[in-house]
């Protein structure tokens, strides 16, 4: 047995969301209430950013080790995880060490190569990977579905990124069929995105929490009813290269999510003023765009063409993602720098064509 291995993965972004966990399971299951749909994401140009949206996960098992430690390492420096961080952690390890029938303490270090604090961090990359290291250095051999179940244990997006490109999380009604599948490979489907970083501190109350609450909204079984809907037809107009549909989804998805969140007990506002600025000025992009479009298809002589197509989506936070095709996302970054969101926070993303990944370079 290795007793010791590493991993990378990306985060994903969700076009359909996961908000709420299905109550009839017990909740460290994390399985949610609705079926959801992602893109795996990776940064473009990172060098020249600084931001590589990827994390790097290390595991060794050995009977060195007197108890379990983790560590995140940020700029060589490592800190402790805090108990409820690492609470999260053993619902990932715990499992996958009694499946291997292995019985010895582990340490772990974990390095987001993306400032942490960059309102961009996302534990589906730190799950992915840790389940993916995990399992291979207690030399399980488990295949992608296998692992998303595991990942899943430590944060239900998590689940969607094991794979890369386009991914289905079937929500399932129990932890053997709550998994995700790709839909389609990198590339297929052509779309990119820009990230806009309205807000780089911490969210106040994390998702993890957030789900919790879901229940209390009035607007949630619509929400959930709809979305089981929307995963069907975006998956249809994904494999069809249908970027105007899956636009209009995933705008109209995030907007359920949100009335949900903000009409919940206690309410959750996730966006801040310029969040909404944002998200406002994207849609009067995209209208000017199909206004020139329609004058255009019907002989009205143009200066020049105006508006770009892109669609917004907002997760527990005030970022917003710009989805675009990918000729446009050069158009999408100069828009957002027009609106005045500085450079250093605009984030150019393109789809990831591996979610996690074993490697061979280790933290320690
Ligand atoms: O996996 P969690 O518990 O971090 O929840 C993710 C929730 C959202 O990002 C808001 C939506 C999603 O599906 O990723």
């Amino acid at each position: 047995m290795k007793l010791k291995s590493s991993a990378v993965a990306h985060p994903n972004i969700a076009l359909i969301k996961y908000w709420g966990r299905a109550v009839d399971h017990p909740s460290y299951l994390n399985i949610p209430t609705n079926d959801t749909v992602s893109m795996t994401k990776e940064s473009i140009e990172s060098s020249k950013t600084g931001i590589d949206l990827i994390t790097h996960t290390t595991i060794e098992f050995s009977e060195n080790f007197s108890k379990d430690t983790a560590f995140l390492k940020t700029n060589n420096e490592l800190s402790v995880f805090d108990q409820s961080q690492m609470k999260r952690i053993l619902a990932v390890v715990n499992p996958l060490k009694e499946l291997a029938n292995v019985d010895l303490h582990f340490k772990m270090v974990s390095e987001n190569k993306f400032p942490t604090a960059a309102g961009l961090a996302s534990s589906a990359s730190a799950f992915a990977a840790l389940a993916t290291c995990t399992s291979n250095a207690l030399n399980l051999g488990l295949d992608n579905t296998e692992l998303s179940k595991y990942a899943r244990l430590g944060s239900g997006s998590a689940a969607r990124s094991i794979h890369g490109g386009f991914v289905w999380w079937k929500k399932g009604n129990s932890h053997d069929t709550s998994y995700a599948e790709q839909i389609c490979a990198c590339n297929e489907f052509n779309i990119a995105a820009v990230i806009a970083v309205i807000n780089r501190e911490e969210k106040e109350v994390i998702s993890n929490v957030g789900h919790d609450s879901a229940h209390s909204s009035v607007f949630n079984p619509i929400k959930i009813k709809e979305s089981e809907r929307q995963c069907v037809e975006i998956r249809e107009a994904i494999m069809n290269d249908d970027f105007t549909t899956v636009g209009k989804i995933t705008e109209k998805n995030c907007l359920y999510m949100h009335s949900v969140m903000m009409t919940s007990d206690p309410p959750l506002f996730y966006w801040n003023p310029n969040t909404l600025r944002v998200m406002k000025r994207v849609t009067k992009l995209r209208y000017q765009y199909f206004q020139t479009a329609k004058l255009l298809k019907e002989g009205v002589k143009q200066k020049e063409k105006e508006g770009i197509e892109c669609y917004f989506t907002v997760d527990a936070g005030p970022n917003i993602h710009c989805f675009c095709r990918t000729e446009d996302i050069e158009g999408v970054q100069g828009f957002l720098g027009d609106i005045g969101i500085p450079e250093s926070d605009i984030v150019k993303v393109k789809q990831a064509d591996y979610g996690s990944k074993i490697i061979e370079d280790h933290l320690f």
